[in-house]
């Protein structure tokens, strides 16, 4: 028994990339006005029960502490199941990103959860082994399994999710000077309400469109054309019905394509909106657009100016 604290953190992440529903994905490098990376913070040590117990939770209101209805701790007890650990473990949990943003505040959660349990055990499994116990983290906050958000928190980067069902995930390549830029207006939208909001088919034209704008995103990326990508973020999906949750959105739209954005589109299941921006300057006039258009509400709304981050969930100490 050693009660030696561990400490990792998972990034936030954007999914969907406007064509790609529960397919794709990003990791995000922002950083909160107080210097935090955006995502999830979670210390770890066994404790003398065998028992999770959540300790503290810092950054969410409402979050469940009983360790069967927190996706940090599900997500934990996966791991410990699958390899027979007894140990009960505790865990404080410090979110810098919350739930309802579109920035993947569940994802980090359960990716941080299943990290630090694997730190905690000496690394049982490899990062990628860690998929599915983070998807069943994941799973519970949304009631399906989709591993868009998952999948670049814990391995950073771009991921296509090719199968949700098998767990089959793959990294590709961005360009080196992509920049992403962040309105986040402060209202909360629940992804398993998003998610109803869809309904369950879609029109074999509108599906052929969003088929040919997966490939050419994914293409887009892989070979560093801007263009290509630009004119593949186009959703006949989850934008048109979702859209309408997000104020002033159109207009946000408008205003940052008319910037100089590559593309903008719903981060996730929204609120938040994103935009990619090839270089840091244009980024800059992208922010600056997204001011000008929410300055005419009363609502706060939080800006970042970031790149994809790379890395992943990772262990501090
Ligand atoms: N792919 C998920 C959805 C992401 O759009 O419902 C949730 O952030």
């Amino acid at each position: 028994m050693t009660d030696k604290k561990i400490k990792v953190f998972a990034p936030a992440t954007i999914a969907n990339v406007a064509c790609g529903f529960d397919t794709l994905g990003f990791a995000i490098q922002a950083q909160t006005a107080g210097g935090l990376w955006l995502g999830d913070y979670v210390e770890a040590w066994f404790n003398t029960t065998n028992q999770l117990q959540i300790e503290r939770i810092n950054g969410a209101d409402m979050l469940p502490t009983n360790p069967t209805l927190n996706v940090t701790t599900v997500a934990a007890n996966a791991l410990l199941e699958a390899v027979g650990e007894k140990r009960g473990i505790s865990f404080n949990i410090a979110k810098t990103v919350k739930p309802g943003s579109g920035l993947g505040s569940s994802s980090s959660a359960a990716v941080a959860g299943a990290f630090a349990a694997n730190e905690l055990l000496g690394r049982p499994f490899t990062t990628k082994q860690l998929l599915p116990f983070a998807g069943a983290g994941e799973q519970l906050a949304s009631n399906q399994l989709h591993y868009d958000n998952v999948a670049p928190s814990l391995l950073g980067g771009f991921s296509v999710v090719r199968s949700n069902s098998e767990t089959d995930v793959l990294s590709i390549p961005y360009p080196d000077d992509l920049w992403v830029v962040i309105a986040h207006p402060q209202v909360e939208i629940k992804t398993s309400e998003a998610k109803r909001l869809l309904g369950r088919t879609m029109s074999i034209s509108n599906a052929v469109i969003q088929f040919g704008n997966i490939a050419g995103l994914v293409l887009g990326m892989s070979t560093s054309n801007y263009e290509l990508i630009g004119r593949s973020m186009v959703d006949m999906l989850a934008e048109p019905k979702r859209k309408a949750l997000i104020p002033l959105y159109d207009k946000a739209k408008q205003a940052t394509l008319h910037a100089g954005a590559i593309g903008t589109n719903i981060a996730g299941s929204g609120p938040a909106i994103f935009s990619f921006c090839q270089g840091e300057h244009s980024a800059g006039q992208v922010l600056a657009a997204y001011q000008t258009v929410f300055a005419s509400s009363q609502l706060h709304v939080k800006y970042y100016k970031t790149n994809i981050n790379a890395q992943g969930a990772k262990r501090l100490y």
